[in-house]
């Protein structure tokens, strides 16, 4: 037994498998710096700890895993490294699209997806399309994401409504907020994971995470695989959840 199966079987022996992860894939940069290589390279590295991830998570019968893989900020990085992600993205797609499928992943990318090139933008509503029907984990990817765009986004659907009359102000509360946000839907993530020891959240689920665990993990993002995964959910299980009353 490896061990991160040995991680896994603590996990298990702990119980409580946190329903919804959510992880700020960072650090990529810095481990291409670090080889001296450049930072396309590091992304590209990246994109095996995805796969891992993936795995690990429906192994630990994780539900909802949601990646944060680009966001709205980064369109304002260099044009080479813009183009750099955008392919990536499309091999990713291209590579994984029928395996996720046959592990039972339902793929949903979430964000402003019309800035996407129409090639990217095809291929992310193919492998939507695709794996739609499947229930053995959701995978949300969140691409050209921000938070506070998409709570713009809520407030202004939610004003169109009560333009049109099928909403009053008065029947605006939370639910009417949620459900017009990406994750209309999906439970709160119950962990958030950022890699590579930033602690910040970068414009990322800000109404999301309102209750969310906070693990902070030093391991850059190209490093990052089952192992660690499991070592922050057991961090997760340590935690005394109170959701702001007192201990029972
Ligand atoms: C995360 O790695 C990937 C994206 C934000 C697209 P970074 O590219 O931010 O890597 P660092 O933070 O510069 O090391
Ligand atoms: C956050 O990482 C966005 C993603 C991981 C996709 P950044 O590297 O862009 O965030 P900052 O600039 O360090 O806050
Ligand atoms: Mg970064």
């Amino acid at each position: 037994m490896g061990a991160a199966d040995d991680l896994l079987a603590r996990v298990n022996e702990h119980g409580a498998i946190p329903r919804h992860v959510a992880i700020i894939m960072d650090g990529n940069g810095r481990w291409a710096r670090e080889r001296m290589l450049p930072r396309p390279i590091g992304h590209r590295h990246g994109m095996k700890s995805v796969r891992e991830v993936v795995e690990a998570s429906i192994a630990a019968g994780v539900g909802v895993l949601s990646l944060f893989a680009f966001s709205q900020e980064n369109w304002q990085r260099p044009a080479g490294e813009v183009s750099a992600l955008m392919s990536l993205l499309e091999e990713y797609i291209q590579k994984e699209a029928r395996e996720l499928d046959e592990q039972g992943v339902r793929v949903v990318f979430l964000g402003d997806l019309d800035r996407l090139p129409p090639v990217q933008r095809g291929a992310v509503d193919r492998v939507m399309a695709l794996t739609a029907h499947n229930t053995k984990l959701v995978l949300n990817l969140f691409i050209s994401y921000g938070a506070r765009a998409e709570l713009v986004r809520a407030a202004r659907l939610i004003a169109e409504d009560v333009a049109a009359g099928r909403l009053t102000p008065a029947q605006v509360d939370e639910d009417a907020v949620s459900n017009r946000l990406f994750t209309a839907g999906c439970p709160d993530p119950d962990l958030l994971i950022r890699t590579s020891g930033e602690m910040r959240i970068s414009n990322f689920l800000l109404w999301q995470l309102a209750y969310t665990e906070l693990v902070i993990s030093p391991v850059l993002w190209p490093d990052f695989g089952r192992a660690e995964l499991y070592e922050a959910i057991l961090d997760y299980q340590s935690r005394e959840r109170r959701f702001g009353r007192v201990s029972a």
